[in-house]
């Protein structure tokens, strides 16, 4: 296999395509860090609007930087009244996703800065978008439903103001930090899908309203953030905690694959996922409904001992195994899974823009422009001669 044969089709995967100071994924150790700082650190002491602004700014926040940034965040969540009117004109029946990447542009249309191509111009556009996608989300929630969409409440920080915008009460205390540790887990998590699409699109210098719409395409996807909605509709089948041999039996005998199991960089438990795993049992414990956490906790013991036994290899829980019942136990809907990964994701993909547009330091960004290998036909050694339309 020649040098060139081993980049193609392979979906990149071992090809470094940048340099990055924003994250790392140590798949081998079991360890994610933003700017230094490992998520599992970072979790339980920091909020949602502190991560943001370490992963726009390079630095944590002191005391008065964190208040004034938290203040701008929620003066920046209102969405313009001709937005609202416009997705109260969409079928019911448009796919949220699809509901957030139409509005992402729309945005750009009312922004007055959009020509201005500086750094401290790019930053304020990824704070309106960060403190905007969530209100998209919940209105689409509410409209969808035949409601009014919930103004935002300024009392509330990012991740509480998102719950109660969804589902018109305050969540107490506790949800609504658990939603924000959430939050905090799903920021960054270096070059997936959705993250490349954004910093592809940061390359050719576009402004980052369309690299966010192209990032939010891309995690649409079923094989990039659709996974958490799946592992959900996994645990609603399963139905019963008395059913989870006979199904790991049932599926690995056919083929399947079992949602929430294995990831592609990490080769342990996901790190995420062991923050995740408690909080959905106390949230199930909560709402008094057990189950869903029951279920995660036998499948993943019962599905590790299978992979043992029948294909004598080690298999780990990822980060939607948990995250699967704990949004459905919050009540968050199943096809809002994805959306709540954007809204927290954005974070990330906005300072990836930033880097790919703004990087000081060397080595700097270029246009990305892969090369492909040609395996179309010619008529004959050479290319074809045009044959005009009559007489094909
Ligand atoms: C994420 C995923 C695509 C990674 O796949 P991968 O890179 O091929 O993982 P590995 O190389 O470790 O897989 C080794 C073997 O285990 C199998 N395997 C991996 N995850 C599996 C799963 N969840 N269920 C059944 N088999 C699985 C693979 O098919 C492969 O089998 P093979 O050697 O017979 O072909 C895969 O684990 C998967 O599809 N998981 C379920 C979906 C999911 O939860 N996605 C969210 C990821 S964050």
């Amino acid at each position: 296999m020649d040098q060139n044969e081993s980049v193609i089709n392979t979906g990149l995967r071992g090809v470094k395509v940048a340099s990055t100071k924003i994250s790392n994924v140590d798949g081998a150790k079991g360890k994610l860090v933003y700017r230094g700082y490992c998520a599992k650190d970072l979790a339980p002491e920091a909020t949602f609007e502190e991560v943001v602004y370490l992963l726009l700014y390079e630095r944590l926040p002191d005391q008065s930087e964190l208040k004034s940034f938290r203040t701008k965040l929620s003066e920046e969540r209102n969405l313009p009244q001709e937005i609202l009117q416009a997705l109260q004109t969409r079928p019911e029946t448009s796919l949220p996703m699809d509901i957030l990447q139409c509005a992402v542009p729309m945005l750009a249309h009312h922004d007055p800065h959009i020509q201005n191509t500086t750094k401290e111009t790019a930053i304020q556009t990824a704070i309106k978008l960060i403190a905007k996608l969530p209100t998209i989300v919940a209105a689409w929630e509410q409209i969808r439903n035949g409601k009014t969409p919930i103004d935002p409440d300024p009392s509330l920080n990012h991740a509480a103001n998102f719950l109660y915008m969804m589902t018109g009460d305050p969540p107490d205390e506790e949800t609504a930090r658990f939603f924000d540790v959430c939050l905090v887990l799903h920021a960054e998590h270096s070059f997936n899908a959705s993250t490349f699409s954004a910093r592809q699109v940061a390359s050719t210098t576009a402004h980052m309203y369309a690299s966010i719409t192209a990032a939010i395409g891309s995690l649409s996807g079923a094989l990039h953030g659709g996974a958490n909605t799946r592992v959900m509709k996994m645990l609603i089948q399963i139905g019963s905690p008395e059913n989870v041999e006979g199904y790991i039996t049932k599926e690995l005998k056919a083929g399947n694959k079992i949602m929430g199991l294995g990831h592609a960089v990490y080769k342990v438990d996901d790190p995420r996922a062991l923050i995740l795993a408690p909080m959905s049992k106390k949230v199930g414990e909560k709402t008094g409904e057990t189950k869903w956490y029951e279920i995660s906790t036998l499948l993943e013991k019962k599905g590790k001992e299978a992979f043992k036994k029948h294909k004598s290899m080690d298999i780990f829980v990822n980060v939607d195994f948990y995250s699967a019942s704990l949004f459905y136990s919050m009540g968050i809907p199943l096809d809002l899974f994805t959306p709540v990964f954007a809204i927290s994701r954005i974070s990330g993909w906005c300072a990836h823009v930033l880097e790919e547009q703004f990087a000081e330091a060397a080595p700097k960004a270029v246009l990305y422009r892969p090369e492909s290998e040609y395996i179309g036909e010619y008529c004959g050694p050479d290319e074809c001669s045009f044959i005009s339309i009559e007489d094909r």
